[in-house]
């Protein structure tokens, strides 16, 4: 595993754009950071790149994205570029490696990848981390439970509050704009907007 402990976010970023650390690099088009404001109260975790992530070198740009973008904009009255959304990999994971279909990492893809996220975490000092799915609550929460469990509680990472709550994908999966599940994420997000002093509206 990486040790990148003291690097900054210039060389933290070379050093991801070169990494080689996992078999996810063969297949990549781009390593996806991720993007935000370095300063950002809060920060968003997903898994890893999908096909239009892979493609433009942003986290978060695809379907799944675009509901993400919804939440934060809409939902919690803040600018995309207000917070930090990255992923637990930075290459995106697919079935076989064949570019085809997405797959959440295996434990050693992120193990390979994950001292990125921790530095990034580090450096941000965020007042707020908000884990989209499993991959990304399991790692921070070091923990086999499932995100049903999990979401809509506060947890912890080195000291920082942690709010779980389902992946934008899982979502649109299951109903989409009309899935049963949004009411759950939206409960989700009020609790970090109440932590954070941000106005809830309707309260
Ligand atoms: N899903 C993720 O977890 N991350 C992205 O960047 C895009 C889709």
């Amino acid at each position: 595993m990486k040790d990148l402990e003291a690097q900054d976010w210039e060389s933290l970023k070379a050093a991801a754009l070169a990494c080689r650390e996992c078999r996810l690099c063969e297949t990549r088009r781009t390593v996806v950071f991720g993007e935000g404001d370095p300063g950002a109260r809060v920060m968003f975790i997903g898994e890893g790149p999908g096909k239009t992530e892979d493609e433009t070198g942003r986290p978060f740009v695809g379907r799944a994205g675009e509901l993400l973008t919804r939440i934060i904009e809409n939902g919690m009255g803040l600018n995309r570029s207000d917070v930090y959304i990255a992923n637990v990999v930075k290459c995106r994971p697919t079935v076989d490696q064949k570019g085809t279909r997405d797959r959440p990492p295996d434990p050693e893809e992120t193990a390979a990848c994950s001292p990125y996220l921790v530095r990034q975490i580090e450096l941000i000092q965020p007042e707020v981390i908000v884990t989209l799915g499993n991959p990304s609550t399991r790692f921070l929460l070091n923990t086999s439970v499932g995100i049903t469990r999990l979401r809509g509680n506060w947890a912890e990472y080195r000291g920082i509050p942690v709010m779980p709550t389902y992946h934008p994908s899982y979502v649109l999966r299951n109903g989409g704009e009309k899935s049963p599940l949004r009411k759950d994420v939206w409960h989700d997000i009020q609790m970090v907007m109440n932590r954070l002093g941000l106005p809830v509206p309707g309260k």
